[in-house]
């Protein structure tokens, strides 16, 4: 049965404190606790907690050990009779790490040897370690003693400040904990084993002296700088940007290869997927750098919007994520490009979040129910609930924002807080009623937001009018108008942007501007326009929607050659590929064909414009985001066109042009990191894919010598991804190299899986079973599974969907494989089947034929089943 918002009770009994005695071994480890307990209803409800697979040892309240009908441990629950307010309850259990595949809980990363113990516990793993009320909103505070062989677990972490150490018999030693925050047990963690650390000292903006330490087995502590150094520069921004300090005497962060996720912020000691803090030349391309940085930021920034102020249910989960994303957006862009990261969040958004929006998975960024939360970690919640903060913020401007967040940090400070108190805080602050925009957090779906011109020469008025309609989701069949604010600017045909005046304005105001449509249609009257203008809509991308605008080509092509900003231009730019797409196929180019490659061809001479930039202007939107605009979806042809559209853009710059930018750019010498380098990289790579579709000998040539020469990660698998992917005479040798070079790397590994993965068509289901028996290959690595059948199966549309379902096919066995190991890892690689409903109808067919055996399969995890059933829509 599924859990709904509006089912929401506070807990009837809240823990003031928990002490926890964790006696740790690698098969067995025996959990000691003590809960002291208030009721918060006054009524003597029965003392209700969670516990999953736990082997109960011990049980006493207030000292007595409990008679076997004084409670009942049942379907994860543990009932508990005769509890009083201020009772103590003491437990005891056993659980296993060792065989913990799930990777939930308390589990081993790493070989039984050599590995070490870790925790994970968001959303609900705690139960898996111990009984306890594992619901956010009941916050206490953690005393955590940790016992082991100290040959075995030299090192002993858990959040909080260490207060003490010592010896123990029998070559055994402790270390203990005490967290002054109170927190909820999602945020609780430990971490056990053979660990080498870096450390930085760091003093707070308040004058508090942190220890910032990293932690790594041994053989990878040396590629953990950068994350250290990232560590620093968010505590730093935090500080600058909205006043917030760290709040504890160290700041641990643990790095493991065996990680269902990302990251996870646990209060005081973060664990990270080695992916996301691990970063060398050799191995990690610019992408990765970048990617590391970001997560670290983000799990940092948890400390505040997710920890001091947490989530009183899961429903709110977006109000941790869609904020910490958003948090970190920012940072991103202040330490790297703003016109490049919002080029880079607005295509994830719409390759990730927009098919989800538009499928039988599809829910609001506050879900009304959910089956198994761990599904809900998605796209929707973290992406396009940062882009509802960005609006919010927008409409607060930056000083109101920052000014509703001290009010919300003000306000909800070592709370459990909901969507409402946020958007009550940052309108109190700014005296703006925003209950309005809480109609985003409840409707699933990506309004569609249709624009129309009108120019009154006489009047010499121009009429821009808006209206909006999103279409019906699962269970969801009517919409409500949504607030959508667009930016928008309008230029003359010379590509000069006007000044503007509204509708009962003196005088004009600016050259941008935002307007906000509150109702299903509004009309927006600009006076003082000479001419019918260009305008240039939804500018930054100001609302998560699809914009439909009668463009011509050369109203396009003149804001992609003319906005000043690089983010607008780039959309401009979008938006004519895409009508040169669905133009193509003529066998003359259109006039939106030739329309997008003389604009790129013109800016490809434009040696002012930013590499990386360029680079980003002349890729056209990837195959998911052209099937999405699609009802009949045939991936395969797709590719195709998308190859041909691509083919003309590099025949229009010609072979000549481009040699010769790419020896240019080859010439440079390669430096690690910084921002002219890492462009100059992104930028070779395009062009080699570009030169390589008019003379791939040639190309494949210069691909097999960048592969030899590169300095770093970037470089040589830009050359690979080339080799590989065109099936060049030089792939085989270069993937030899390749497998061999990296042999002790997984990260780098995961890479040489992926990059085969990805191969277009036909080939691709050949290659991905090849790959499965490489001794390499494991279901049992979240990382691994998911760089060969994730790649596979998510991106990469024209190899996973074929017509004869060979390609459903093994990913439907591989989910069962995987869902007796992980299910959340299982129900995640599942979704890859979102959206079969829109492909043409034989692949429809053998899709819902290989969906209908998984769904008739017994014994499927709830995680599993859930996507699966709501894929068929059962
Ligand atoms: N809170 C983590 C983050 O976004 C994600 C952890 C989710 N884990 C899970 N098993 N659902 O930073
Ligand atoms: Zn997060």
């Amino acid at each position: 049965t599924p859990v709904r918002l509006g089912d929401y009770r506070r807990p009837a009994w809240s823990v003031d404190a928990i002490e926890l005695d964790v006696d740790l071994g690698i098969d067995a480890t025996e959990v000691s606790s003590r809960l002291v307990l208030r009721s918060d209803t006054g009524q003597s409800a029965p003392l209700r907690l969670n516990g999953e697979g736990l082997e109960l040892l011990a049980l006493a309240l207030d000292g007595q050990a409990l008679d076997a009908h004084a409670f009942r441990y049942e379907g994860g629950v543990l009932e508990v009779d005769g509890v009083r307010d201020g009772s103590v309850l003491e437990t005891r259990v056993r659980v296993q790490p060792a065989a913990n595949t799930a990777l939930e809980g308390l589990y081993l990363s790493g070989s039984r040897e050599h590995g070490f113990l870790l925790t994970q516990c968001e959303a609900e793993g705690f139960r898996r370690i111990t009984f306890f009320p594992d619901r956010p909103d009941v916050l206490a505070r953690f005393t955590v003693t940790l016992r082991a062989d100290r040959q075995r677990f030299p090192v002993l972490l858990a959040g909080g400040n260490p207060t003490g150490v010592g010896e123990l018999p029998d070559g055994r030693h402790w270390a203990r904990f005490v967290d002054p925050h109170p927190k909820p047990c999602y945020l609780f963690a430990l971490v056990a084993g053979r660990l080498e650390n870096i450390t930085r000292d760091y003093v707070t903006a308040d004058g508090r002296a942190v220890k910032i330490v990293i932690w790594s087995e041994a053989n990878v502590i040396d590629r953990c700088h950068y994350a250290l150094d990232a560590v620093e520069r968010s505590m730093r921004w935090d500080e600058h940007t909205y006043g917030r300090n760290y709040d504890l005497d160290v700041f641990h962060v643990v790095a493991t290869h065996d990680f269902n996720m990302g990251a996870m912020e646990n209060k005081g000691l973060n664990i990270f997927n080695a992916k996301y803090l691990l970063a060398d030349p050799d191995s990690s391309t610019d992408d990765e750098y970048r990617a590391v940085e970001a997560v670290v930021a983000h799990e940092y920034f948890h400390n505040w919007t997710g920890n001091r102020v947490t989530c009183r249910d899961w429903f709110q989960l977006s109000l941790k994520e869609g904020l910490t994303v958003f948090r970190e957006q920012q940072f991103s862009a202040d330490m790297n490009s703003v016109p490049l990261k919002r080029i880079e969040d607005v295509a994830l958004l719409r390759r990730t979040q927009f098919p989800e929006d538009a499928g039988p998975l599809a829910h609001p960024v506050r879900p009304a129910e959910y089956r198994e939360i761990n599904n809900f970690y998605t796209a929707t919640v973290y992406e396009k609930g940062s882009e509802l903060v960005r609006m919010l913020a927008g409409r607060l401007g930056q000083e109101g924002f920052r000014r509703g967040m001290e009010l919300y940090f003000q306000r909800n400070d070592g709370q459990a807080a909901t969507i409402e108190d946020f958007l009550g805080a940052l309108g109190d602050a700014n005296a703006i009623d925003l209950k309005p925009y809480l109609a985003w957090y409840a409707q699933a779906g990506t309004p569609r937001l249709h624009a129309k011109s009108e120019y009154d020469a006489v009047a010499r008025e121009y009429t821009l009018t808006l209206s909006q309609q999103t279409r019906p989701t699962p269970g969801q069949p009517e919409k409500v108008p949504v607030p959508i604010p667009v930016k928008l600017s309008l230029f003359d045909r010379d590509g000069r942007i006007l000044p503007l005046r509204m509708d009962g304005e003196e005088k004009a105001d600016g050259a941008e501007r935002v307007v906000v449509l509150h109702k299903a249609a509004q009309r927006f009257v600009f006076k003082d326009v000479d001419a019918p203008p260009v305008p240039s809509l939804l500018r930054d991308f100001s609302a998560p929607v699809v914009l439909e605008y009668d463009y011509t080509p050369a109203e396009l092509a003149l804001l992609l050659t003319h906005d000043p900003d690089g983010f607008n231009r780039w959309e401009a730019g979008q938006q004519l590929a895409l009508l040169a797409f669905d133009t193509l196929n003529d066998s003359v180019d259109s006039a939106a064909c030739k329309a997008w490659c003389e604009a790129l061809a013109a800016l490809f001479e434009d040696r002012q414009l930013d590499d990386a930039l360029l680079a980003d202007l002349l890729t056209p939107p990837g195959e998911i985001e052209l099937a999405d605009r699609q009802s009949e979806v045939d991936p395969s042809r797709i590719h195709a066109q998308r190859q041909v559209l691509q083919q003309r853009l590099a025949a229009h710059m010609g072979a000549d042009a481009l040699l010769a930018r790419y020896r240019d750019l080859s010439a440079h010498a390669s430096q690690p990191l910084d921002a002219a380098s890492q462009a100059r990289r992104r930028l070779r790579r395009r062009v080699l894919e570009l030169f390589a579709l008019l003379n791939p000998e040639r190309a494949h040539a210069l691909a097999a010598t960048q592969y030899e020469t590169a300095l770093g990660m970037t470089d040589r698998l830009a050359a690979l991804g080339v080799l590989v992917r065109d099936r060049a005479p030089q792939a085989a040798a270069a993937l030899a190299h390749f497998r061999d070079r990296y042999a002790d790397n997984p990260l780098a590994l995961d890479k040489w899986f992926t990059v085969q993965a990805q191969v277009p068509g036909e080939p691709a289901l050949a290659i991905v079973a090849t790959l499965e028996r490489d001794p390499a290959f494991t279901l049992k690595n979240p990382n691994r599974a998911r760089s060969l059948l994730g790649a596979f199966a998510s991106t990469n549309p024209s190899g996973f969907h074929r017509t004869d379902g060979a390609g459903y096919q093994l990913l439907g066995e591989r989910l069962v494989q995987l869902d007796a190991l992980n299910p959340q890892i299982a129900a995640r690689l599942a979704t890859a089947f979102n959206g079969w409903q829109r492909l043409e109808p034989m692949r429809r067919v053998v899709a819902r034929r290989a969906l209908e055996t998984l769904v008739q399969r017994q014994g499927l995890s709830p995680n599993l089943s859930e996507i699966i059933g709501n894929v068929l829509q059962h």
